[in-house]
């Protein structure tokens, strides 16, 4: 009944524009409503934000795109008949509750429909019928509750489609069946409690999907099982707490993983070792208590690794990323009871760049927790650190960088040549370092410290310990330049040189306090000690790479590529 009602009334309206079209059409037999645009050159009409009503039926019928964004329109029945020709459609935030049977019938070019935001409640069998040709459908925020397992049966050109923002619980089998060529479908932010496996049987082509934020309690064996070629897979924000050891195991071209703000309690090593293309994992906002020994195993293209706000970590193994060799980027930040990191952590992966353990509960950091010399970005603020001789390394760093703050692309003459790069090696969060103790120190930024208050005392043995080790380096030196062929001379003399620039730069504190006691800290082993010491006190560590290279030093190995000195800064 309300149905015909609506029908003569659009009929009566659309032949009282026909009329109103014939005594007022300009030269070429239409009209531009005065709040909108018409670009009859492009074939482009504008009427997005112009209080519409109604879809005005007396535009350029050559029209290839129609923007009616932001209206208060709320039926579209038999509103674009006269519109053949349509590519782009913009119905996006209006009033419309249902897009009823057949009326885009019509538009067989048509490629983009955006119909976001509406209050659409359901897709009938006919609803989008006839769009052939369409290629991106944006249902995203409206009250779509069902979608008839036929409502995409001619839809065989449909590459995206974004259902997300509705109160979708479960979609039907053979949904997608005609649409061959899905790319991307966006289910985020739904009502679904598990994977809609059945209706995802059809989507071989399938590369992005988005589940996040729905309330998703698992992933099952089989739920993925016919998504060859994903590439992205959002799973976060549900309440996963178990995943099948084969759940993901068939995604082997899966690249992107996000896991986060589930209900995981630990990492799920199994259900990923498969994925062996993964680049970027994120796990952060999960309820896991430890990372166990190899917990990323078999992920070897790993770059990006993601695991902050876990409240309940406890404890990292030092072990747990040597899988990861192609390893890049760490974030751990917010991992409120971490109070210790384990030394070795980072040293099975030789391209990190990048590390962030903001927010933590550390109240010391040692060098050798991080592979300094390699590192782009070191982020470690808000941590209760101790800011005693131990964190002499890090005042070192921090004063480099403040006299030589990053300037990105600056440019400088290279022989003859302008050249863009970096002024400085190494990126620090330095304010947000700040110092809960020792007294004197405490709620300062570590940056304001002075070399005195970190009380890094260089005691007579130090300095003998100088001397012999300037001595060992330089016979060690001595002896490779002796025996290297002459073109590695070059390099090692500028090593050298270097070497000794660097323990000169911190000499002379010593020679000072001659008589003072001496007291062994950690800042003197490394303000003291040249490569070669390093090299003997890694060598002489427990093998742990299990690619076989146990006996090979992190810098060494950096080194090779020329990046940087060879040297420890402290
Ligand atoms: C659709 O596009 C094709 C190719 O651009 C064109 O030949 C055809 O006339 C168009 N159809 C309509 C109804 O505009
Ligand atoms: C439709 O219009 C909205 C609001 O103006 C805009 O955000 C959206 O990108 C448009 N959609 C398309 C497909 O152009
Ligand atoms: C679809 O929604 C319209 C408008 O809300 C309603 O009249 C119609 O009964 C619904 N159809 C189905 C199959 O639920
Ligand atoms: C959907 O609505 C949410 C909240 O109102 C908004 O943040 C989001 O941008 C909308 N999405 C689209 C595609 O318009
Ligand atoms: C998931 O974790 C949250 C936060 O701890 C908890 O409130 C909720 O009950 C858990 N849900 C399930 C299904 O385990
Ligand atoms: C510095 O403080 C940390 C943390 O309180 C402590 O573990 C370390 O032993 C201290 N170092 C020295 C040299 O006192
Ligand atoms: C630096 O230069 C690169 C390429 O020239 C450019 O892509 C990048 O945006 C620049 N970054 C900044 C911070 O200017
Ligand atoms: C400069 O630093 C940025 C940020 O760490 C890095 O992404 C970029 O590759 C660096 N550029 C050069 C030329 O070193």
């Amino acid at each position: 009944m309300e149905d015909d009602k609506i029908q003569f009334m659009c009929w009566r309206a659309i032949l009282t524009m026909l009329v109103l079209a014939m005594i007022c059409s300009s030269g070429n037999g239409t009209i531009c409503p005065a709040p909108c645009q018409c670009q009859n050159d492009i074939l482009r009409t504008l009427c997005a934000s112009a209080s519409l009503e109604f879809v005005p039926i007396q535009l350029n019928p050559e029209l290839h795109e129609l923007d009616l964004s932001n209206n208060r329109i709320v039926h579209i029945h038999f509103s674009f008949p006269f519109y053949e020709k349509l590519v782009t459609l913009n119905l996006s935030n209006n009033r419309i509750k249902s897009i009823g049977n057949s009326n885009f019938n019509s538009q067989k070019n048509l490629t983009h429909l955006d119909l976001s935001n509406n209050q659409i409640e359901n897709l009938t069998k006919d609803s989008l019928k006839g769009l052939k040709a369409l290629v991106h459908l944006d249902l995203s925020n409206n009250s779509l509750e069902e979608i008839n397992s036929g409502a995409f049966r001619e839809l065989h050109s449909l590459t995206v489609i974004k259902l997300c923002g509705n109160k979708l619980v479960h979609l039907e089998e053979s949904l997608f069946r005609a649409v061959k060529n899905l790319r991307e479908l966006y289910l985020n932010d739904n009502q679904f409690l598990e994977v809609p496996t059945a209706a995802l049987s059809d989507t071989v082509q399938l590369q992005y999907l988005a589940l996040s934020r729905n309330l998703i309690l698992s992933v099952e064996d089989g739920d993925m099982a016919n998504l060859p070629e994903l590439n992205t897979l959002l799973l976060d924000s549900n309440v996963i707490s178990e995943l099948h050891p084969d759940g993901l195991s068939s995604l082997v071209t899966l690249d992107h993983l996000d896991l986060s703000d589930n209900n995981l309690t630990a990492v799920p090593t199994i259900p990923l070792d498969k994925l062996s293309s993964l680049t970027t994992l994120r796990l952060s906002g999960n309820f896991i208590s430890h990372i166990p020994h190899v917990a990323f195993r078999g992920l070897f293209h790993l770059r990006i690794l993601k695991i902050d706000c876990l409240e309940t970590l406890e404890q990292i193994d030092s072990r747990a990323f040597i899988d990861n060799i192609n390893l890049e980027e760490v974030h751990m930040d917010y991992n409120v009871r971490i109070e210790k990191l384990p030394t070795r952590l980072f040293h099975g992966n030789p391209k990190v760049k990048f590390i962030s353990v903001r927010y933590n509960n550390l109240q010391t950091l040692e060098a050798i927790h991080f592979p300094v010399d390699q590192l782009h970005e070191l982020r470690v603020g808000g941590n209760p650190l101790n800011c005693n001789c131990s964190l002499g390394w890090l005042w070192h760093l921090i004063q480099k960088y403040k006299s030589n703050p990053l300037k990105l692309n600056e440019t400088v003459h290279v022989e003859n040549k302008k050249t863009k790069i970096n002024t400085s090696d190494l990126i620090l969060d330095i304010g947000d370092i700040t110092c809960v103790g020792p007294e004197g120190l405490s709620s300062q930024l570590l940056a304001d410290a002075t070399r005195s208050q970190l009380d890094c005392s260089v005691g007579w043995m130090a300095a003998i310990s100088v001397t012999l080790t300037l001595i060992f380096s330089l016979l060690v030196i001595g002896g490779v330049v002796y025996c290297a062929p002459k073109h590695r001379s070059r390099t090692n003399k500028k090593e050298l040189s270097e070497i000794e620039e660097t323990l000169r730069r911190n000499m002379p504190s010593s020679h000072s306090r001659k008589n003072e006691p001496y007291e062994p800290s950690q800042i003197e082993k490394y303000v003291i000690s040249s490569p070669s010491m390093i090299d003997k006190e890694y060598r002489s560590l427990p093998p742990w790479d299990p690619y076989g290279a146990s006996s090979v030093n992190m810098y060494e190995q950096l080194n090779e590529n020329g990046v940087r000195p060879h040297i420890v800064y402290v």
